[in-house]
């Protein structure tokens, strides 16, 4: 299917480098990026507006953000036959639908940044086969089964800028006790990832695993008990419900 992006910014850019070109067009603001990636891959074309974008393809990527978002999809024409995958955080499908106009096919879909390296986990909601296959492409896509299912991922989605966050305040600490920031960066990005790769791999629950890495009487079981009676694993909670009342609008 031919692709077109409306808003070519992170998410557009990391998607056309994952998929490393194939029939797409981008749309020309975020100008310096589309015209990158016209050159770095084939078949990738920067279109002359937003609505050529929409003209010139059959399944239109909305890609900007949720601020300017009605004002942008209000303003094309879509026709009968072309399908839509909204990329916009916390708009539902029936807002999409009414800016939209027409009664087109339209999937939700959370990508991330790991597309571009086809390792993204993708929620898509509705699951849509053909939008599943496209990020099956480019990882792995999650399909959802009901909006809730949708927005409880979105709420896991936020959790990236906690876990650098999290490396962030252990590091300033071990910095302040004296170790070096290349040292304890060298560390705790490659234990985390280690860690990633092993919840990926292990059929354990999270609980089991916590248990598994944690001898008991240990160090590790001593970290995350005074974590939890410190406040932080009720921080977290309060955190993930936030976020969930803000993704629900
Ligand atoms: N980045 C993520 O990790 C991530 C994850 C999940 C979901 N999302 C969602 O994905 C969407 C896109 O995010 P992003 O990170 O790719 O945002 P972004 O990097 O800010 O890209 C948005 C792009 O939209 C362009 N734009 C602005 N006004 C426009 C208009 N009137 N018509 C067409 N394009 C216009 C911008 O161009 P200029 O630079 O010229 O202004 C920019 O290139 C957002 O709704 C966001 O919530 C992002």
């Amino acid at each position: 299917m031919s692709l077109g992006f409306i808003g070519t910014g992170t998410m557009a850019g990391a998607m056309v480098e994952g998929l490393g070109g194939g029939d797409i067009l981008v749309s020309p603001r975020g100008a310096a990026l589309a015209a990158d990636l016209a050159v770095r891959f084939a078949g990738v074309q920067v279109a002359e507006s937003n609505q050529s974008v929409v003209d010139g393809s059959e399944t239109v990527i909305l890609s900007i953000r949720p601020q300017i978002a009605e004002d942008v999809v209000r303003a094309l024409r879509f026709r009968p036959g072309q399908k839509v995958i909204s990329l916009i955080a916390a708009t539902g499908i029936d807002s999409l639908r009414e800016w939209v106009g027409l009664d087109l096919p339209i999937t939700r879909a959370i990508p991330l940044p790991f597309v571009a390296a086809r390792r993204g986990v993708t929620p898509i909601f509705p699951p849509n086969p053909e939008v599943a296959a496209l990020f099956d492409r480019l990882g792995t896509a999650v399909l959802c089964h009901t909006p809730e299912e949708f927005d409880l991922l979105a709420v896991g989605s936020a959790l990236m800028g906690s876990y650098f966050g999290l490396l962030e305040t252990v590091q300033g600490w071990l910095s302040a006790q004296g170790l070096s920031e290349t040292a304890s960066r060298t560390y705790l990005a490659g234990l985390f990832a280690s860690l990633g790769v092993a919840a990926e791999n292990s059929p354990d629950n999270f609980a089991t695993l916590r248990d598994e890495y944690s001898t008991k009487g240990g160090l590790n079981e001593q970290m995350f008990r005074v974590f939890a009676e410190k406040g932080g694993t009720a921080a977290l909670t309060t955190a993930l419900a936030e976020v969930l009342a803000r993704v629900r609008g």
